[in-house]
């Protein structure tokens, strides 16, 4: 597919921003990850620079983006908000204005959403969505692939369940999902379900692409048809002094060995890391032969290139993709 360029800069906020571009993502990142594997690095944004503003932590996200930029031919620079100005009182606004000067583009991994949109409205460079409290698209993007790799058919007709917090990551899959085709079930207590919005937006990219939004509060009821399974943390970061509710009230949505029985004999199972084994997820399922855990790890790296080549414009110059 041809990616169409526009001197407008395009954002990643929500996976809804790259529907149109999702399958693109897809094939490209599959494509470097061959070519990453024969040694051809794939340096097709050669001289960018991009800005990695982390407010909380991260192994996969920070690591992931900062090789990706290597790999493309560029370099990224990591900032805590603890060593910028903004953690003086420098304002988001002032802060996306000065680095634009700089960057070519800026990943953000902040604990409020509103923070994140009023970065990507001052900012003149595309801004990236590395998690907030509302989304976690580019893990989407990775846990997608991951599928596809495992499912030579395409989704179509395959059912992933969720089970556990409706949190950012599930708010980005269960778009990211319905816009692919992929009917999705989500297991949540009720008191833990995404936004209507956020429901809507699913329901609707997944009636163009003729796929389900479902939910069920029996986890056990919800895998029985399972091509997969994914989890999350029960306390995401920013969640903390909520811990112990949390813990009670998901006693039951655990991925075990024995949920995992009742799902298809070739269901895989999916977690985005960083899991609290024994809590959402046993050792049992994590070291076991249907996790597809750590291709899913290694793929946040092929989809951040897709993702930064896709919004990074092309310059004269630049070597040509494949
Ligand atoms: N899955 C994920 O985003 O992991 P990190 O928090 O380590 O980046
Ligand atoms: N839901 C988790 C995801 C971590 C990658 C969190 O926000 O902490």
């Amino acid at each position: 597919m041809k990616v169409s360029v526009t001197t407008q800069k395009r954002d990643l906020l929500s996976i809804a921003d790259v529907a149109d571009l999702l399958p693109h993502l897809l094939d490209r990142a599959g494509a470097m990850r061959a070519r990453r594997r024969s040694g051809d690095l794939g340096p097709t944004r050669p001289g960018r620079n991009a800005a990695l503003i982390f407010e909380k932590p991260s192994t996969r996200t920070r690591t992931s983006f900062e090789v990706a930029m290597h790999d493309l031919g560029g370099h990224g620079i990591y900032l805590s908000p603890k060593e910028l100005q903004l953690g003086r009182g420098e304002t988001i606004a002032d802060t996306a204005r000065v680095l634009s000067r700089y960057v070519d583009v800026i990943v953000y991994r902040a604990f409020r959403s509103t923070d994140m949109a009023e970065l990507a409205r001052y900012a003149t460079v595309p801004v990236i969505n590395a998690l907030d409290d509302r989304e976690h698209p580019c893990q989407i993007v990775a846990d997608l692939l991951t599928l596809k790799e495992r499912w030579s058919g395409g989704f179509q007709g395959r059912t992933l369940v969720y089970i556990g917090d409706g949190n950012n990551v599930f708010n980005s899959l269960v778009q990211g999902a319905a816009i692919v085709g992929l009917n999705i079930v989500g297991a949540i207590p009720e008191a833990y379900r995404p936004p209507a919005d956020l429901v809507e937006s699913a329901r609707r990219f997944a009636a163009r692409s003729g796929s389900t939004v479902r939910f069920e509060s029996d986890p056990k009821a919800a895998v029985r048809d399972a091509d997969a399974l994914y989890t999350d943390v029960w306390v995401s970061m920013g969640d903390e002094a909520d811990q112990a509710r949390r813990e009670r009230d998901f006693q039951g949505y655990r991925i075990d060995e024995e949920l995992l029985r009742l799902a298809r004999s070739d269901a895989w199972v999916l977690h985005d890391l960083p899991a609290h084994r024994g809590l959402e997820i046993t050792d049992g399922v994590m070291d076991g032969p249907r996790a597809a855990i750590w291709d899913q790890a290694e793929n946040r790296l092929h989809a951040q290139k897709a993702i930064l080549e896709a919004l990074l414009p092309p310059r004269a110059g630049d070597p040509r993709p494949d």
